[in-house]
């Protein structure tokens, strides 16, 4: 069908109508485009479709500078054929709405660029990929189990790529998620790790390969991990580990967090969702040896990074749990700073509802997410209660994809 397209939606496509009615949820498409549209997907309420052909495009449009980008091909992107600058506007359109609607907060929302971004291709510094029948990666196909083969991904960084995973078969495995950290400063690379995730954990023969090896939690080719520094800190990284992708990640966020929090000699932090602690080791230089952090992370893996990452830092105590509202509410005292960085499901609202109410407040949340949605909902549950969110900031660290990370800065209603 033709339709003339509106407003970015959720989900990287953009609104329209159908003739019938039906809101038509359009991929491919760009806001105040006209456009041939196949559809992909029907309910009741609503339709999918991908734009296979341009009948008025708009002057944002470039093409794909990937070559596996398009209706029904990589799944991986959704902004390949929307210019950088006109990316980040979009972006900033997304999260507005979500703020608007599901928090009630009208603020305009600007997407900053990684520093350094200049097309926006070449920054992960991981990727996942999906293995197909024949042994085959690459990367799944939009709300599909089918694979796109893809041996090279060119939004990865090169050193990514350059572990050559497509040229082998990976019969046996079902993920194979190929991680390649900058290199420490002043130092050699720090080497890629390719971390494998078999069907129903049999055994397989992992090709030799120059990165280490991760087989379902299991070193088999050494090193198991990676060396990074991001602003004077070492970490070790674990293949499997969350690390953030974009290779500029760390830095900018670890920057907005630490700006955000100002944090104080002696003062008692919380790292909730710590990761491998790349907020952890930056807090417990800010509050200094007669200060405290406490980073609670529920993967095993994780912590131990953490732990041996933060020798040196006494003031570190790690915590290998899961966070909930108990958690919360019982085990991390009653800090002066929070740090929340969960995954894109959110915190939720029980464990809001219990930093909400902690008593005494802590001085300052800074909650970092890299879903709107979810953020928004979370970030209702304080506000409603008088907190206010003095700074919001939103990098582009997702380039060619709908994702944006957002580092909000929460400050509890004065008590009396
Ligand atoms: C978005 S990552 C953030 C990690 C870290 N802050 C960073 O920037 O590298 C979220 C982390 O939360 C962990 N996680 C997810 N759900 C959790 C939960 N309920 N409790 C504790 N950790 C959780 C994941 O293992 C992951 O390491």
């Amino acid at each position: 069908m033709e339709l003339e397209t509106g407003a970015p939606a959720a989900g990287g496509g953009c609104v329209a109508r159908a003739p019938d009615g039906r809101v038509v949820f359009v991929r491919h498409a760009l806001p105040g485009e006209r456009v041939v549209a196949e559809v992909t997907a029907e309910t009741a309420s609503f339709l999918r479709a991908d734009a296979v052909a341009v009948l008025s495009a708009s002057p944002d449009r470039v093409a794909p500078p990937c070559r596996h980008a398009g209706p029904g091909r990589c799944g991986g992107c959704d902004w390949q054929h929307v210019a950088l600058p006109a990316q980040r506007r979009l972006k900033e359109q997304l999260v507005a709405e979500q703020l608007r609607r599901v928090a009630g907060d009208t603020r305009s929302v600007v997407v900053e660029p990684a520093p350094g971004e200049t097309d926006g291709m070449g920054w992960r510094t991981r990727v996942r990929f999906s293995v197909d029948r024949s042994g085959r990666i690459g990367l799944r196909r939009h709300r599909s189990h089918e694979v796109e083969p893809v041996a090279s991904c060119p939004v990865a960084s090169d050193d990514v790529n350059g572990v050559d995973a497509g040229r082998h078969r990976w019969r046996g495995a079902r993920t194979v998620e190929v991680a390649a950290l900058p290199a420490r400063s002043g130092g050699g690379p720090s080497g890629a790790v390719v971390t494998v995730t078999t069907a129903r954990g049999r055994p397989m023969d992992v090709p030799r390969l120059d990165a280490g090896c991760v087989v379902d939690g299991r070193t088999v080719q050494e090193p198991g991990g990676m060396d990074t520094e991001v602003l004077g800190h070492r970490y070790r990284v674990s293949g499997g580990v969350f690390w953030q992708a974009h290779r500029g990640a760390p830095a900018v966020l670890a920057s907005a967090v630490l700006d955000g929090l100002e944090p104080m000699a002696g003062e008692r932090t919380v790292d909730l969702y710590a990761g491998a602690g790349l907020f952890t080791l930056m807090l417990a230089d800010a509050v200094g040896a007669s200060g405290s952090v406490l980073a609670v992370e529920r993967n095993a893996r994780a912590c131990e990074d953490l732990t041996v990452s933060a020798r040196g830092f006494p003031q570190v105590s790690v915590l290998r749990a899961a966070v909930d509202a108990d958690l919360v509410a019982s085990r991390i005292g009653s800090p002066d700073l929070v740090v929340l960085d969960p995954a894109r499901e959110g915190a939720g609202r029980p464990v809001m509802a219990s930093l909400r109410d902690l008593r005494p407040s802590p001085r300052r949340v800074a909650f970092v997410s890299c879903d709107a949605a979810t953020f928004a909902r979370d970030l209702r549950v304080l506000t409603d209660a008088g907190w206010t969110m003095p700074s919001l900031r939103a990098f582009d660290l997702f380039p060619m994809t709908e994702h944006v990370e957002l580092v909000g800065v929460l400050v509890p209603p004065v008590t009396t």
